[in-house]
């Protein structure tokens, strides 16, 4: 029932979910958040935890002038580029975050499988979306996803551990994954990705 919910409601719900982003991501060091925007959640991430945030937009028009006002400019980087290109990121990251962009992106699965890519042996995806259905939907009417879809869309990108949650009075999809953890063969740490 979203009818006794304010127009504003997700602004105001933002930076508590910024907050909870960061608890769920607390012991990332290296973060891509992808579909950033205006590098809010990067300069959050940065300033609070003092991690190396890197976000990615295919746009960039947003983009602040990040290096005068963030408190922690040396461990942010806004970079303008397709998310379903992250080669130069590949097995870097400890974790991924994309929030309120997943549904904007025209090749969604791809994305996912860059992210996948992009993330070290055992690291995390968190996916933060309007849900099908949600208020979001009679505001702006976008192609939003529900959660069976989300989890179909992780599992077939090889992500683990799947979990998918309705937060902030079922106006928020809350999905978190793992890519598959390191193991020895042959005296080498591989992973047990599967080839795509
Ligand atoms: C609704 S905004 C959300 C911005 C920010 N994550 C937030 O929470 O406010 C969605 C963003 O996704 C970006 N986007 C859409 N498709 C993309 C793609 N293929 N690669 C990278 N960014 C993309 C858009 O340019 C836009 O800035």
């Amino acid at each position: 029932m979203t009818a006794k919910l304010p127009d504003d409601f997700y602004d105001k719900i933002k930076p508590r979910l910024h907050e909870r982003i960061g608890r769920e991501l607390h012991s990332a060091r290296q973060v891509l958040d992808l579909g950033c925007g205006d590098c809010a959640l990067v300069r959050y991430l940065a300033d609070t935890f003092g991690r190396k945030i890197t976000g990615v937009d295919v746009s960039g028009e947003s983009f602040p002038d990040y290096k005068r006002i963030a408190k922690n400019s040396e461990n942010i980087r806004c970079i303008r580029q397709d998310a379903v290109n992250l080669k130069s990121f590949y097995g870097a990251m400890d974790a991924v975050v994309i929030m309120w962009a997943l549904h904007e992106m025209q090749h969604p699965q791809k994305v996912l499988q860059q992210a996948y890519r992009a993330l070290r042996p055992g690291g995390e995806i968190l996916i933060v979306e309007f849900p099908r259905d949600s208020m979001a939907q009679r505001l702006w009417n976008e192609n939003y996803y529900n959660r069976g879809q989300i989890a179909s869309l992780l599992r077939k990108a090889d992500f683990k551990d799947i979990e998918t949650k309705l937060i902030e009075r079922r106006q928020i999809l809350w999905a978190r994954a793992t890519t598959h953890a390191a193991t020895a063969v042959h005296g080498k740490n591989t992973s047990f990705r599967t080839a795509r």
